[in-house]
């Protein structure tokens, strides 16, 4: 393949980060292994279908959304053991809540090589699409990726009202089924009801919305527009719509007066 680093031909599995829905977010290298792979188990839910019909006409192509962890991982481990090229394809980047590790633990134990090739998370497109910077110079340098507890326990630590103490910007995954809860978090970290939030449903796709909204209003816009997943939901005061024509805040980088590696800052000798 030459999308890998291994010789020859023989079995491998490679997870791919699809990007977060337009098939042309992908990396070059991320495509030419879906172009390429003898099997392609992908992520039919979130995965769009104009991406896997880059596959091989002869390609097995299956989808894993009906599949148990159990299934996958039989597939995954019999084609690569069969000298198969194997392209696993995941939504966004594999790395963030993507399951991942359930996989590679297989992989590790059965001795089957793998290899992760990164894509675009789905807060990278929700903050695009919002066209938004999530880092602004000194409002936010910090940026938190995580979800609010729902079936899924949050670890000891990182309830979300422990996280949103920090200040920063929070992009939060899986959450928008449980707005509430969300909202009700935020306002124990101490966050007003009128702190910027702007929701992102199905960042890319040709149906995605955006809601801008506030802390106070999140969970009545979400539940009018009737979303329940899908949906990105960014927050702080980065999402203010106000900065963007506020000319006030610009990075060191770029300061004529401020020197670095590249380039010497004016009036500096
Ligand atoms: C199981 S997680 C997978 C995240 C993925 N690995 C990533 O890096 O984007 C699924 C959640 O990601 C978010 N998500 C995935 N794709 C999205 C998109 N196109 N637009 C908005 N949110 C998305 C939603 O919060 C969704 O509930």
């Amino acid at each position: 393949m030459t999308g890998a680093r291994g010789k020859g031909r023989e079995g491998k599995v490679w997870f791919v980060g699809a990007g977060p829905g337009d098939p042309d977010l992908i990396t070059v290298k991320g495509l030419r292994i879906i172009q390429e792979a003898d099997v392609v188990v992908y992520t039919d839910s979130l995965v769009s279908e104009a991406l896997i019909a880059r596959a091989r006409p002869d390609a097995e192509v299956l989808k894993s959304a009906g599949m148990t962890l159990e299934e996958i991982v039989a597939v995954l481990v019999d084609r690569a053991r069969a000298g198969k090229a194997v392209a696993r394809v995941h939504t966004g980047d594999p790395s963030v809540f993507g399951a991942v590790l359930e996989q590679i633990v297989a992989l590790e134990r059965e001795g089957i090589p793998y290899e992760i090739v990164p894509g675009v998370s789905a807060v990278f497109a929700a903050a695009a699409a919002a066209r938004v910077e999530l880092t602004v110079p000194e409002v936010c340098q910090t940026v938190i990726l995580t979800r609010v507890e729902g079936r899924t326990p949050m670890p000891k630590g990182e309830r979300l009202r422990d996280l949103a103490r920090h200040g920063g910007t929070l992009a939060l995954f899986l959450s928008a089924a449980l707005t509430k809860a969300v909202t009700a978090e935020l306002r124990a970290a101490g966050w007003r009801d009128d702190t910027p939030v702007v929701v992102v449903y199905k960042a890319t796709w040709p149906d995605e919305r955006i809601i801008r909204t506030t802390l106070g209003e999140l969970d009545a816009a979400v539940r009018r527009a009737g979303i329940r997943s899908h949906a990105m939901i960014l927050a702080g005061q980065a999402l203010d719509p106000a900065l963007a024509r506020s000319g006030a805040f610009r990075s060191r980088l770029y300061d004529p007066a401020f020197t670095h590696g590249f380039r010497k800052g004016k009036g500096e000798g």
